[in-house]
């Protein structure tokens, strides 16, 4: 039996993998500019924290959790998302101790039991960053600006930023009230998932992707129209530091999103590229969830971008250089073969990239061998080499050959190297 992977789950491989690497080491940097620390967390959580933290009736909790329980009966869930590990993080190790506003960001694996489809996997990954301890219009901005940059720094182009507010605890409840309402006059034309949904979360029919559904939608009430005062000035004051940040949006007030925990802000990061999974990135305030969870009363901004959506969108226009052994050691005979073991090691050493063959075949395997890794030259030594202290280096681009001194090769090479870099 030959076994492969899990549907929904993928292998990442070399080749792919240095893009990964690009776009991790892209938002490392990016977040360290805004001050924000990494955070790890475990991947499986306690499920409640998910229930109570995303939302009971939310499709994430309802129908996409991997779900188990352990041998105390107790349930425990891979996570769905970061944003409620990383809140239980922040009050379980009372971060806000240290500093009472904490910014935190955590790349990772994911797990959602959803039907896979192109930039859609059961297993995918986050970059998340979230921003505690401030209520204030400008945290949500800097939140907004660095999603943007972090898009922008990575050369991902024609991508859109939708943002909308979706109101407190006190305007809220009214607005969906009119909704539901609104929904319900028009129950017969609606999907069978929003006739559901239009009874227990009815901004959620504003995501829906079938037409019939959108038709309804077009003329539904907007929750531009109900926000509270204090609602609209910070939503106003987020609009005017996203112009000084010169940064381009658009206000779409049909923008809902798929957990509960949101309230006043929320923005998505969307691409045309994707087929129907047009999202990159996306997030929004929280002011609710650490209380929820159990903590301080304390205000919360995050955003978490996918990594698997970026990189297919790079690997359309990925134009990079692939990666090549700085050095291949031929290595001829025994005595040659030891010898130039201890270079090898010590140019490793030096952060050079030195590979060899482990076989005792002839110069011309060797050569094919350094040909299909891609070297850039090849060091040619066997026993009349190592007599007389002088060797072959190879230019594999321009077929160039020198002779080098033997005397203190790792030092001729490392400069030779170095020099042509
Ligand atoms: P989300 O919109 O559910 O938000 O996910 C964020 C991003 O993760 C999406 O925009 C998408 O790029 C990617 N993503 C989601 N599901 C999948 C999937 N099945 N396959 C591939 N990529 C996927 C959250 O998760 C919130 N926790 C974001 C947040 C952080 N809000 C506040 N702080």
């Amino acid at each position: 039996m030959q076994f492969t992977t899990v549907k929904g789950f993928k292998d990442i491989l070399p080749g792919e993998v240095e893009i990964w690497q690009s776009v991790e080491s892209t938002a490392r940097n990016l977040f360290r500019s805004f001050g924000f620390h990494e955070i790890k967390t475990p991947l499986l959580e306690r499920t409640e924290l998910f229930t109570r933290g995303i939302g009971e009736a939310t499709d994430i909790v309802s129908k996409e959790m991997y779900s188990l329980t352990d041998t105390r009966g107790r349930s425990m869930s891979l996570r769905p998302e970061a944003t409620a590990s990383v809140a239980r993080a922040y009050i379980q190790n009372r971060l806000y101790l240290k500093n009472p506003v904490q910014k935190l960001f955590t790349i990772g694996p994911m797990f959602r039991h959803e039907r896979p489809q192109k930039g859609r996997f059961r297993q995918f990954h986050q970059i998340d960053a979230e921003l505690f301890g401030d209520p204030g219009p400008k945290s949500d901005a800097e939140i907004i600006v660095l999603s943007a940059t972090l898009i922008d720094a990575l050369g991902i182009k024609d991508t859109v930023l939708n943002i909308n507010s979706l109101g407190c605890r006190e305007c809220r409840p009214e607005f969906r009230e009119r909704l539901q309402r609104f929904m319900q006059d028009r129950s017969e034309q609606l999907c069978p998932d929003c006739k559901r949904r239009a009874e227990i979360n009815p901004l959620r029919v504003f995501d829906c992707k079938v037409k019939r559904c959108n038709e309804v939608v077009s003329d539904a009430p907007s929750i531009l129209d109900f926000l509270c005062d204090s609602c609209r000035h910070h939503f106003e004051a987020v609009k005017d530091y996203l112009g000084l940040a010169d940064v381009s949006f658009t206000v779409n007030p049909r923008l809902v999103r798929g957990l509960d925990y949101y309230s006043r802000t929320a923005f998505e990061i969307q691409t045309d590229k994707l087929g129907a999974q047009n999202a990159i990135a996306g997030g929004g305030r929280y002011d609710g969830l650490v209380k929820l969870l159990g903590g301080p009363d304390h205000p919360a901004i995050g955003f978490a971008m996918g990594v698997e959506r970026v990189v297919a969108l790079l690997q359309d226009t990925e134009t990079r250089k692939p990666e090549r052994p700085d050095l291949f050691i031929a290595d001829i005979g025994e005595n040659a073969r030891k010898t130039s073991f201890a270079w090898l090691l010590r140019l490793r050493k030096q952060g050079l990239w030195v590979e060899t063959d482990y076989g005792s075949g002839g110069l011309k395997a060797k050569m094919k061998k350094a040909d299909r890794l891609g070297a850039a030259r090849v060091l040619i030594v066997g026993d009349d080499e190592l007599e007389s202290g002088r060797a072959v280096l190879r230019d594999m681009d321009t077929k160039d050959q020198t002779e080098i001194e033997l005397g203190n090769v790792v030092e001729t090479l490392l400069s030779l190297i170095l020099m042509a870099s």
